[in-house]
């Protein structure tokens, strides 16, 4: 999985930033996408903290030194920095980790009107995002996210989060966290250059999801399958105006829903298509998405691909999705090279028993996001056990 040529090269001249507005009031916020977005971090802090002193880095270690050290540079010419590196791993993003960052803000003397910069991908921008959310009550964050995944999805919208573990040791997804909206989101594109491909391709799921939630007249699904097989000498352009129709369409999201509230369809809610199956199978130390043990467990991407294909055999179970919509959607899958089946998965039955642990159940209830048709994206409460048993069934080998 860690050869290939996910990752697209760079032939073109530099797209121009583009940005995103996000509106949400007194909590607005722009997203700047773009190659060498981070020299102006420095700039942004000036403008949109102009009372900070000291800048607080939390940073993956997997971002490349050159960036690291240019957005270091960038904002020492103008505040005080200290940086926190964090090797970013799913059991990483823990209560420990948390008090790590806390403690890292606390012995720097990070104050109030200070910031905190998330440099990574979404696990880093999660587990800053609740440091930030929770130190002195809040301090300010700017997500700078390094990853695709993190570009269009985990690094927009304000959800912060750790994982806790469960009495049998499992992961429980996301199951602490806040919505903590960041001042900015710079998303710097260089930074996908040293992606690895399996990297890449785990944030091609979430672009997937998103293409199938657009309204089909938005030209999002097209744009994502003349990305998935454009000519390397194109697809820099193309990632670039891709990223940013993601951006556009979770900020419509978000900016409906902040805080993910609205009941039924329309809501926030909507963007975890995949995720409840996706989260039971995430953390699953056995389950690899290649024959091979060795690059189990699944990613994040990896298992909402996984999600997807399920959710779409549930509403064909259900009658409510197309056999035409569900090959459309495995061939996307396969496309972007993300798993459709994979070994080691539980029985079904206790797959089902993790979704019903999910924080997205309610009340005993099984309610998942199923799509009804491509551009067609819905909540489904009492659900038949039997239909998403089936489902499951369709994901193993
Ligand atoms: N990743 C889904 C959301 O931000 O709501």
């Amino acid at each position: 999985l860690d050869s290939g040529d996910a990752a697209p090269p760079i032939t073109e001249p530099d797209p121009r930033p583009a940005w995103v507005h996000v509106e949400l009031g007194p909590r607005s916020y722009d997203v700047c996408i773009g190659r060498a977005v981070l020299s102006s971090l420095g700039n942004a802090i000036q403008g949109l903290a102009p009372r900070s002193r000291s800048v607080a880095f939390i940073i993956d270690d997997h971002v490349p030194a050159a960036l690291v050290a240019g957005a270091i540079a960038e904002v020492g010419a103008v505040r005080t920095t200290c940086s926190l590196h964090l090797a970013a791993s799913e059991p990483a993003k823990s209560l420990g980790s948390l008090e790590t960052c806390l403690r890292f803000l606390a012995a720097h003397r990070i104050e109030r009107a200070d910031v905190v910069v998330a440099l990574g991908g979404g696990i880093i921008g999660d587990l800053a995002g609740l440091a930030a959310a929770t130190y002195r009550r809040g301090v300010p964050i700017i997500q700078c996210p390094t990853t695709l995944l993190s570009m269009v999805d985990a690094s927009v919208g304000g959800k912060t989060g750790i994982n806790l573990a469960s009495d049998d040791g499992s992961l429980l997804k996301n199951m602490a966290g806040s919505f903590h909206q960041p001042l900015a989101v710079i998303a710097e594109l260089a930074a996908l250059d040293s992606l690895s491909p399996r990297l890449f391709r785990a944030g091609l799921a979430e672009i997937i999801k998103h293409a199938t939630l657009a309204p089909a007249d938005s030209g999002l699904w097209e744009l994502t399958t003349n990305f998935l097989t454009s000519t390397p000498a194109s697809t820099h352009h193309l990632l670039a105006e891709l990223i940013r129709r993601n951006v556009e369409l979770k900020a419509g999201y978000v900016v409906a829903d902040e805080r993910e509230e609205l009941p039924g369809s329309g809501g926030r809610a909507l963007l975890n298509l995949g995720h409840t199956f996706g989260h039971a199978i995430e953390t699953l130390a056995n389950v690899s998405p290649t024959d091979d043990l060795a690059d189990a467990p699944l990613m994040h991407g990896e298992a909402v691909a996984l999600g997807m294909l399920a959710a779409a055999r549930t509403a064909f179970e259900l009658g409510t999705l197309d056999g035409d919509s569900v090959s459309k959607i495995v061939a996307v899958i396969e496309l972007a090279g993300l798993p459709t089946r994979v070994r080691g998965l539980p029985s079904p039955t206790e797959i089902l028993a993790r979704m019903m642990d999910d924080k997205k159940t309610t009340g005993g209830d099984l309610r998942l996001i199923l799509p009804f048709a491509i551009g067609d994206v819905r909540m489904v409460e009492h659900l038949s056990r039997a239909a998403v048993t089936s489902a499951l069934r369709t994901i193993m080998r």
